[in-house]
């Protein structure tokens, strides 16, 4: 493929090469992968000693490649007897396996592999393709999730399947014992390296708070005591959250109040990872710990949206936006562009015969203000249309951050510039653009929803950034 060639390794890749090799060379990283290999690694949920480690470790281990699931061949290293090991020390050997191979591919900077891969991730989309693949293969070869049984339907076990909140009940559909048939769902908790509580925050706030009258019906208390009375009731039963402090325990949620689930009680949720689309960290998000959800905004019966996109040489219009003034920055987009220039559409609704998807199509940047929360379906639904995306936003912790590099292939444009919108997206010249938008079709694949998830697919990449947060520590055993 010409993008490889297209990448601007001398202006975009050096320095992001040189500050991952210093991180994975320095003596620092080294102590910190010793901490990580060391048996005698101690977990201490109450300390932060911890948390400092994914900001290291996930920086190089994001990199991608494919492989066929049916046919895992059994790993080429050798094997300790097993029954002679507690479960929770058979894991950790397991995770010591996985860092020492990602971090040999980092080194010999090889796509090696004990089978043939559908797919391998270079170029300068990853952060560290290397990395990725290797990260890639060892989480398909080995990364399983015990999802609780605990909680009843309808707020427990399902979750939207389609709408802006999607992403939430399709995890939690593919997850999940009742209807389940992924390979990374774990036969029995004590082969599980992450666990998972199927709750949806959506279903939470349908059935427990709808219809609201008074502002007091806002009030989070309701979901903060159902997702704190479910961790007591796991914690209670069985080993595993104690064990851990929370670490390796997770939830999913695309609603924009999933992230105050943790606030009533922050020292039990201090170690827990929060898989959220409202990612906003002045709110308490930790990139290092928390995981960025993308929205996915689904039609009823369809995986995504529809394919309009035009080739990068038909797309007349310079930049779209449409959608309600949702939130102060959109109030800032709408006072500058509404409906004012004819290169920049700016429309809070759509004239009649206007195709919302068509017109991403036919636009060479698509405009990704926040609303009521950081993230936006737009994000998606521009890459899944061939449009570059500019992201207007503050304090947004982009989906798969740690494994994209999204400099090479969207545009931030900080809220104070959106009056010069215009002049920034006019300043980027032709064959910028063109590089941008031919990365934007390669990063599609992460964002394409399968199901069954496919290798490198949206699902893979939620379940990735969740290896990668338990790749960063150790559980005493
Ligand atoms: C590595 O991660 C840290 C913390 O998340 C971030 O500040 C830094 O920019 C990252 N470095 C690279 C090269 O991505
Ligand atoms: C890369 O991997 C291939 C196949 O496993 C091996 O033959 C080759 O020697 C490796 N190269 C390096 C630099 O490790
Ligand atoms: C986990 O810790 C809590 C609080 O200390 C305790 O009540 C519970 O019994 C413990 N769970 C198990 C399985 O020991
Ligand atoms: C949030 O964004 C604002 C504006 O860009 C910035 O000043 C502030 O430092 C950010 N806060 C955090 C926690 O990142
Ligand atoms: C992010 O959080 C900050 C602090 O609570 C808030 O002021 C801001 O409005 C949030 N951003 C969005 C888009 O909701």
């Amino acid at each position: 493929m010409a993008a490889l060639s297209s990448c601007p390794a001398t202006l975009f890749l050096l320095p992001a090469v040189v500050v991952l090799l210093y991180l994975f060379f320095s003596p620092l990283n080294e102590n910190h992968l010793t901490y990580f290999l060391s048996s005698s690694t101690v977990f201490n949920p109450t300390k932060t000693s911890h948390t400092t480690l994914p900001e290291v470790f996930l920086n190089e281990s994001l990199s991608v490649s494919i492989y066929r699931i049916s046919k895992q061949k059994a790993s080429s290293t050798v094997k300790v007897p097993m029954k002679i090991k507690s479960s929770l020390a058979r894991i950790e050997e397991d995770l010591a396996r996985a860092r020492a191979a990602i971090r040999k591919a980092v080194r010999s900077k090889n796509y090696s592999s004990d089978k043939k891969e559908a797919f391998i991730p270079r170029g300068c989309i990853y952060r560290n393709p290397y990395a990725f693949h290797q990260s890639h293969i060892e989480m398909v070869k080995r990364f399983k999730v015990w999802t609780y049984r605990e909680g009843a339907q309808p707020i427990f076990h399902e979750g939207p399947l389609t709408n802006i909140y999607a992403i939430e009940g399709q995890f939690i559909d593919e997850m999940d014992f009742i209807v389940g048939k992924s390979p990374f769902i774990a036969k029995h908790p004590d082969e599980a390296h992450a666990f998972f509580l199927p709750l949806s925050v959506v279903k939470v706030v349908q059935f427990l708070y709808l219809p609201i009258t008074s502002p007091e019906d806002y009030s989070r208390k309701r979901l903060q005591r159902i997702v704190t009375d479910y961790v007591k009731v796991v914690a209670d039963k069985y080993p595993y959250w104690n064990r851990s402090g929370g670490a390796d325990h997770f939830m999913v949620s695309c609603h924009d109040w999933a992230p105050s689930v943790s606030y009533a009680n922050p020292e039990l949720f201090k170690n827990f990872i929060r898989v959220l689309c409202n990612a906003n960290s002045s709110e308490g998000f930790r990139p290092g710990r928390d995981v960025s959800l993308p929205e996915v905004n689904l039609p009823a019966g369809e995986l995504g949206p529809p394919h309009l996109g035009q080739p990068s040489n038909n797309r007349p219009v310079l930049a779209f936006f449409a959608g309600r003034a949702h939130g102060n920055i959109r109030k800032i987009l709408f006072e500058h562009w509404k409906d004012q220039d004819n290169e920049v559409l700016v429309h809070e609704r759509l004239h009649k015969g206007q195709n919302y998807a068509k017109l991403m199509g036919q636009s060479k940047f698509c405009l990704c203000p926040s609303g009521y929360e950081v993230a936006s379906p737009r994000v998606v639904e521009a890459i899944h249309a061939g449009c570059v995306p500019v992201i207007i936003s503050n304090n947004y912790s982009l989906p798969f951050n740690d494994v994209l590099d999204w400099s090479q292939f969207s545009i931030q444009i900080p809220v104070a510039k959106i009056p010069e919108i215009k002049t920034i997206l006019l300043g980027i010249s032709k064959n910028k653009y063109l590089k941008m938008q031919e990365r934007v079709l390669r990063v599609r694949r992460h964002f394409v929803l399968n199901r069954p998830a496919r290798p490198f697919d949206i699902i893979h990449m939620i379940l990735h950034s969740l290896w990668l947060r338990r790749l960063n520590f150790g559980l005493p055993h």
